[in-house]
């Protein structure tokens, strides 16, 4: 599947319950699906072998096991179903565990959202995730589907309207405002009910128009057949602009009889064949489709297959993928949101590196420190080539005859291998020929930021623009490089143009716009599956005069690589589609947060606030500061119960918090390291331990010996372990897990206490979630037995 995560980083309104509003503008993103509750994570292999299966010789060769493992839980419903293992399987070197993705195939189609994760380790099932359908496959592929029979339209729109309104009583609850709603806080309601408004037009409102028009032409209502009348109706939803509602409206059959299809045959039998459909309104590429299976809970607590259309629609803020039920009256069932908001050839002699005049590593922000000048850092693992040096085949800008000979070539400007950056001022999704900082010969990018108080605050920023984007790519370049160290590398699904043979797929630097004219007071990031760029775009923030750009912002630009980490690296390289909505959604924003608070931290200990640089704003743009004290950030699991907390920005920041409680426990346990940064590795490639790593026994995975390192680390491992779409409880035993292989268990209590006091205990409960990210949630303060 290839799919997509734009996830931004602040979520406007529904963050700020203290009724101040974050100075944020809001882009509009879908995000929902339907809740898997047979969906299962077994992260104890005492689960898994006494289930009946037995590790196989610590020398099996890991995909074979993953297949006896698979035949074994499928059991006897084998002759139904069958699978097929993806290409962006991958064994890890750093930890030794091979992570199998694996993707349930019905009468030869994919059940989009049926996946499987398998852990495998020296024969051995670590653990393993599962969403596969196992109930009652259909005798065949059927031109009628039940789905509409047994819910029947009626009934699933009256529903969707009783959700609008509890919704709207919580809104006004929450507002405590008993006044009618005037225009502006329509608006406001539409941000806090999120998808759900716009689902409800498009699924039941829109609907019945197009139905009556549908009804005047030749195709049979309940018949799969033509897609385009499910994407028209997907892309009312998905649309930001009103005026294309209407002109859609208006001119229904113009439109569809203007939207091409056109396919792909694929050479190789069993790729999957995709459809592109061209001309369609408010799409900048053309969408490519398929039919897919999709998993959907029926009225009395079954699950059953839906045949659907899946889009992948590439619009200007947003990269949707999102399955529409296939036979008419369509319904939009998921919608997930890519956008978040071998041997090494080097050169025959090392470039000199460049350097920078930037807010080094560790300095946040402009009130954090001075700017100094920084070297390009040459990591023969990280990036070998260095920031400024990508082959001729993998340069997209690069329009010359390549010399014979020369594999390489070197540029002067922030464009390399892992990071292109550029001003982005006209918000478009163009970017080779965008202005860059040229250092020329010199290789030193030292250019001046002096911003003042102006009339022309906007003309003021542009004016810095060679010191903004010169400190954009340094930052980037220094993530790609910790996070490399980390395990997130090519064959995880890491962001480099070229990969040196060391696998994974190349074609994949991060765009990264500075300036980006498509927004104010916010970034976002855009996840493509491994192969294809990432995309971020910083914002200026109006917050004050002179303007405050975001790029000088070290945590925003963090948080938002962040996602492109947690999306590659949960259900694997090739599925952007995880970590789409509720609770899984909103721990892909608060890794982001962790992690940039944790790589600002120091020694002595302090509370620190999200972007509150940027914004302007002491407090930061969250609803409190990341802090050890419960009543300076009272979050705990219930939390998410209360209103307000839908959206994944207010989810994400409960588990960044317990994310920095656990960590802060590991610190106490084994101290704190003043770099995070690893030893660079010696020439003949091995990594020195020095006072980071434990001293290396045997072909053993590096431990990092102090508190905040192991943190980071296990995290980053955890991300690997954990199902597609986790929950907080998965996410929590994936990083337990990643402990017991990576120290034995260690630290098994240090972080089951650590959880559970923030309510994330053994006896936490969640019933009832809804698509929305509701549901009734148990603090449970209990850690295992040998921890008491
Ligand atoms: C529809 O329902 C009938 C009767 O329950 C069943 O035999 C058939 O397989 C179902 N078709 C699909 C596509 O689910
Ligand atoms: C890039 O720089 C290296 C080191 O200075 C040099 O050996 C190589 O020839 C350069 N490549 C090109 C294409 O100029
Ligand atoms: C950026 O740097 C270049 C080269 O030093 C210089 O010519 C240009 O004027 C600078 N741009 C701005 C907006 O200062
Ligand atoms: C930590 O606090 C000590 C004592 O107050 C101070 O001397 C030191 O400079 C501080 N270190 C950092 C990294 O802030
Ligand atoms: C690599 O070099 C270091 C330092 O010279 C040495 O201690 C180590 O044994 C070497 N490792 C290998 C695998 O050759």
């Amino acid at each position: 599947m290839r799919c997509l995560l734009i996830a931004s980083l602040v979520a406007g309104i529904v963050g700020s319950v203290s009724g101040h509003r974050a100075p944020v503008t809001a882009r509009k993103s879908l995000g929902f699906g339907p809740i898997h509750d047979h969906a299962v994570y077994k992260s104890n292999p005492y689960q898994i072998i006494t289930n009946g299966f037995l590790p196989q010789s610590s020398d099996a060769d890991p995909f074979e096991v993953a297949r006896l493992f698979i035949d074994d839980i499928l059991g006897p419903k084998h002759v139904q179903t069958s699978y097929k293992i993806r290409s962006d399987s991958y064994t890890d070197p750093s930890t030794g565990i091979t992570h199998v993705y694996v993707r349930q195939v019905v009468h030869g189609i994919e059940v989009a959202d049926g996946n499987m994760n398998i852990n495998i380790k020296d024969g051995r099932v670590l653990s393993y995730g599962s969403s596969f359908f196992n109930g009652q496959v259909p005798s065949m592929i059927s031109l009628q589907d039940n789905y509409s029979l047994r819910y029947p339209h009626s009934e699933y729109c009256q529903d969707l309207t009783s959700e609008l309104e509890s919704q709207f009583s919580a809104f006004v609850a929450l507002q405590n405002e008993q006044v009618p709603l005037g225009s502006q806080s329509a608006k406001e309601f539409d941000e806090f009910a999120g998808p759900l408004t716009h689902l409800h037009y498009s699924n039941c409102q829109f609907h019945t128009l197009a139905d009556e028009m549908a009804s005047q032409r030749p195709q049979a209502i309940g018949e799969i057949g033509d897609m385009r009348p499910a994407l028209l109706q997907f892309m009312v939803a998905a649309t930001p602009s009103s005026d294309v509602v209407t002109d859609i409206l208006s001119k229904y059959d113009q439109h569809l009889e203007k939207m091409t299809v056109s396919g792909v045959n694929h050479f190789v039998d069993g790729e999957q064949t995709y459809l592109y459909i061209d001309n369609v309104p408010d799409a900048v590429k053309p969408v490519k489709a398929h039919m897919a299976y999709v998993q959907v809970p029926t009225k009395d607590g079954s699950v059953e297959l839906v045949t659907a259309w899946k889009f992948e629609v590439e619009m200007e803020d947003n990269w949707y993928e999102a399955a529409v039920s296939a036979v008419a009256p369509h319904r939009i069932i998921s919608v997930v949101d890519w956008a978040s908001d071998a041997p090494i050839p080097s050169p025959e002699e090392p470039r000199k590196p460049a350097s920078y005049n930037v807010y080094a590593w560790g300095v946040n922000d402009p009130s954090d420190g001075e700017r100094t000048l920084e070297k390009e850092n040459f990591d023969d693992l990280a990036s070998p080539v260095g920031w400024h040096t990508l082959p001729f085949d993998n340069d997209p800008s690069y329009k010359g005859v390549k010399p014979s000979k020369e594999f390489y070539r070197n540029t002067t400007t922030t464009y390399g291998n892992n990071v292109f950056a550029q001003e982005n001022w006209e918000g478009q999704n163009a970017y080779l020929d965008n202005y860059r900082p040229e250092a020329g010969d010199s290789s030193v990018y030292d250019f001046k930021y002096k911003p003042k108080e102006s009339d022309e605050p906007m003309d003021v920023a542009r004016n810095h623009i060679n010191a903004t984007v010169t400190q954009l790519f340094y930052t980037c370049n220094m993530i790609h490089d910790l996070y490399y160290r980390y395990g997130f590398t090519e064959l995880a699904g890491n962001f480099q143009q070229y990969n040196f043979d060391r696998g994974g797929r190349d074609g994949d630097a991060v765009i990264a716009n500075a300036q980006d004219g498509s927004g104010f007071n916010n970034a976002n990031f855009m996840t493509p599956p491994d192969g294809t760029n990432g995309r971020m775009r910083m914002y200026l923030w109006n917050t004050a005069n002179p303007y405050r750009d975001g790029d000088f912002e070290a945590g925003i630009v963090i948080h938002e690589y962040s996602h492109g980490l947690s999306t590659r690296l949960t259900g694997g390289p090739m599925n952007s589609g995880c970590l789409g909505w509720g609770e899984s959604g909103g721990m892909g924003e608060g890794w982001g947060d962790f992690l940039a608070t944790t790589i600002r931290s120091t020694k002595n200990y302090s509370d620190y606030p999200m972007g509150a640089w940027a914004a302007n704003r002491p407090k930061g743009i969250r609803n409190y500061p990341y802090s050890l004290d419960d009543s300076i950030n009272p979050s705990t699991y219930q939390t998410l119960d209360k209103p307000g907390y839908w959206g994944v920005h207010a989810i994400g920041e409960v588990w960044a918090e317990m994310l920095w409680v656990v960590s802060q426990a590991l610190i106490k346990e084994h101290g704190f390291s003043d770099t995070l940064y690893p030893p660079l590795p010696l020439e003949n490639g091995t990594v020195p331990s020095d006072d980071f790593y434990r001293p290396v026994v045997g072909k053993k995975p590096l431990v990092p010996i102090h508190g905040n390192t192991l943190a980071v680390q296990l995290v980053i491992n955890g991300m690997k372990l954990q199902p597609c779409q986790p929950s907080f409880f998965d996410s929590r035993d994936a990083i337990i897990l990643a402990d017991e292989e990576l120290t034995g268990g260690e630290n098994f209590c240090t972080l089951w206490k650590a959880f559970a006091s923030r309510g994330l205990g053994t006896d936490s409960r969640v019933a009832g979630r809804t698509p929305w990210g509701g549901g009734i949630r148990t603090n449970g303060y209990a850690t295992p037995k040998k921890c008491q």
